[in-house]
């Protein structure tokens, strides 16, 4: 079978910071703080309610992370400044090198498939508003059984959903809490490392590769992996 690759989506296709020009116009230099306190507690409210069994969609967890955010940085916006800020997260940009390694990977041969916390509907707005989901055979998204990554449930079902086995599966993210749940799992997985100074978890479970591209991916998936 061909190596089915599964793309995370948000800070690995997307770019999340893609809210930086809008939050700027409000709130000046205090918009990338901000936006990392923002993408921060979005994350830790997915990760508490997949703990919890007390599941909201990831939208849910972007809406009520900005609100704490605002809190945090006491920063007052009013409804229809937060509405624009969602408004913005819904037509985030992808990273510059995503159009050509997804696809040369595409050309090489691999299935490709988007696999995110985000409902179906946002992602496949996201991915057509990017002019990116010809390029993918199918959206994922955890939404479906109402948990988050990086629950097993979820790699699990992005297997049954793609019809891969985990040794023909990789997941390509730059989430090192997404590449460890998915080893864990039983799938191979390459980190992608946006930036040098980016972390990986030190916890015994190390990436199948780290890239810092799409491109790089595409240079490093030979043929023989297919
Ligand atoms: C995604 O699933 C985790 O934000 C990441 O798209």
């Amino acid at each position: 079978m061909k190596t089915t690759l599964a793309f995370d989506v948000y800070g690995t296709l997307i770019d999340t910071n893609g809210v930086l020009a809008g939050l700027e116009t409000l709130i000046g230099a205090k918009a990338l703080d901000f936006s990392k306190t923002w993408r921060d507690i979005q994350l830790e409210y997915s990760f508490r309610r997949g703990l919890m069994q007390k599941y909201e969609n990831f939208a849910v967890c972007t809406s009520q992370g900005l609100d704490y955010t605002c809190a945090f940085h006491n920063v007052s916006l009013t409804d229809a400044q937060k509405a624009d800020l969602l408004g913005l997260y819904r037509v985030l940009p992808t990273f510059s090198d995503v159009k050509e390694g997804l696809t040369r990977l595409k050309a090489a041969g691999f299935r490709l498939y988007a696999f995110s916390n985000g409902k179906a509907d946002a992602l496949e707005m996201l991915l057509n508003n990017a002019g990116i989901r010809d390029l993918f055979l199918g959206v994922v998204s955890v939404d479906d059984i109402k948990t988050f990554k990086p629950s097993p449930a979820t790699y699990g079902h992005f297997l049954r959903q793609s019809g891969a086995t985990g040794g023909s599966a990789w997941l390509v993210s730059s989430n090192p809490f997404d590449v460890i749940g998915a080893i864990s799992s039983g799938m191979k997985a390459a980190w992608v490392q946006r930036s040098p100074e980016k972390i990986f978890d030190p916890w015994g479970i190390d990436p199948t590769i780290t890239v810092t591209s799409l491109v790089d991916l595409a240079d490093r998936l030979s043929e023989s992996s297919l």
